[in-house]
């Protein structure tokens, strides 16, 4: 119908019914059932079928693409023409059906800056998928992976173990991902990591490298089935000010209450922080134990110390003495024995 009335129009109806068309459509220049896009923005949030993508032309001036409730395959290519869109820095694929990814899905979009990938189910990652992005700064990925729980540890090994080392990457978000263990060098190619979100896994511990923390300021571990915390943490990531610990089973020993009045660090949702154990503290606010508990389990032990202390002194001193005595005793013996052999020889010529 439409293309019938345009043959019939002139050029100059042509023209006109263009720029109405754009004002129809608001900012968005074209528009098909999944997707509506102009020379910058591409946006599919409408309830589309595979790949919206592949169905429209590419613009090469495109710097934002947002797609939502797709089928999208990112081991193979997102648009259909073969061109770089090397103007994208906004790639927003939240809330796909995404299962796996690979190299090839981010291949026309090299210099992406924010990759949002959260809400997806995503099981499979071919070798080093984000080896491309070289200029990534954030990536969501909060409620994205969908294996179990040895799948989504070897899958996030394999993200950031790559060619790329992320240098300008200063922020990754996993929260909600049924994380229960991560290798201990997940992150440690990551050189910009200054964020680092795992709150609403199932981890239960921080059993990280050392030496990969060096820059991370904000450390966020919220509901996870933590009960301790490294004695060194505060050697192994010094920059740290912003840490959340809250709604983890904490045991409340004098070194874990210790570490955390570490005073260069802030404490997020420290309301909600609380003692699991030992029983008598459990429920207990970790931030809210009394000054002295503490000082009353550290002097009792310093009491001991200065127990065992007094205990070795005495002991060492009976020992001196007896030693000292049984040395004089010996000594007067050889002394009389040998004063006897000694004297002998003298007292011989008299007996003469
Ligand atoms: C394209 O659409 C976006 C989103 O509505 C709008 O902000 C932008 O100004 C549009 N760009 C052009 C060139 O029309
Ligand atoms: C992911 O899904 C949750 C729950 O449906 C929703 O609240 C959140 O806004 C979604 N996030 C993104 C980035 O799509
Ligand atoms: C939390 O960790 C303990 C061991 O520290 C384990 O026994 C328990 O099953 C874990 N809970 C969950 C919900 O994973």
């Amino acid at each position: 119908m439409i293309e019938k009335v345009q043959v019939m129009l002139t050029a100059k109806f042509a023209c006109f019914f263009f720029f109405l068309a754009l004002i129809l459509f608001g900012s968005f220049g074209v528009t098909n059932a999944d997707c509506q896009w102009n020379q910058t923005n591409v946006v599919c949030t409408e309830k589309t079928s595979e790949d919206p993508l592949k169905k429209i032309p590419a613009p090469k001036t495109l710097d934002t693409i947002i797609v939502h409730n797709a089928k999208i395959d990112l081991t193979d290519d997102l648009f259909n023409n073969d061109q770089k869109l090397s103007s994208v820095s906004l790639l927003d694929l939240s809330g796909n059906k995404i299962q796996r990814i690979g190299r090839r899905g981010f291949d026309k979009t090299q210099n992406v800056e924010f990759l949002y990938l959260s809400n997806n189910s995503i099981k499979q990652s071919q070798p080093d998928p984000f080896m491309s992005l070289g200029r990534l700064k954030r990536l969501e990925m909060n409620n994205a992976l969908g294996g179990d729980f040895e799948e989504n540890e070897a899958l996030l090994r394999n993200l950031f173990h790559s060619n790329n080392d992320f240098a300008d990457l200063s922020e990754i978000q996993l929260n909600s991902n049924r994380i229960k263990s991560l290798h201990p060098k997940t992150f440690c190619g990551v050189k910009g990591l200054t964020r680092l979100e795992l709150s609403q896994n199932n981890l239960e511990n921080l059993d990280f490298a050392r030496r990969c923390f060096k820059d991370l300021k904000g450390l966020f571990m919220a509901a996870n089935n933590i009960s301790t915390i490294p004695q060194d943490i505060w050697d192994f990531m010094p920059s740290l000010s912003s840490f959340d610990i809250s709604n983890n089973p904490i045991h409340c020993d004098c070194a874990i209450v210790e570490l955390l009045k570490a005073d260069d660090v802030s404490f997020i949702n420290q309301g909600n922080t609380f003692c699991a154990s030992p029983p008598e503290l459990k429920g207990k606010n970790v931030f809210e134990l009394p000054n002295d508990f503490c000082k009353s389990s550290k002097s009792s032990k310093g009491y001991s110390f200065f127990n065992f202390l007094i205990l070795a002194l005495i002991a060492a001193a009976i020992l001196y003495l007896y030693r000292n005595y049984r040395q004089r005793m010996s000594s007067y013996y050889s002394k009389t024995v040998v004063g006897y052999q000694n004297i002998e020889p003298n007292v011989q010529p008299e007996f003469v």
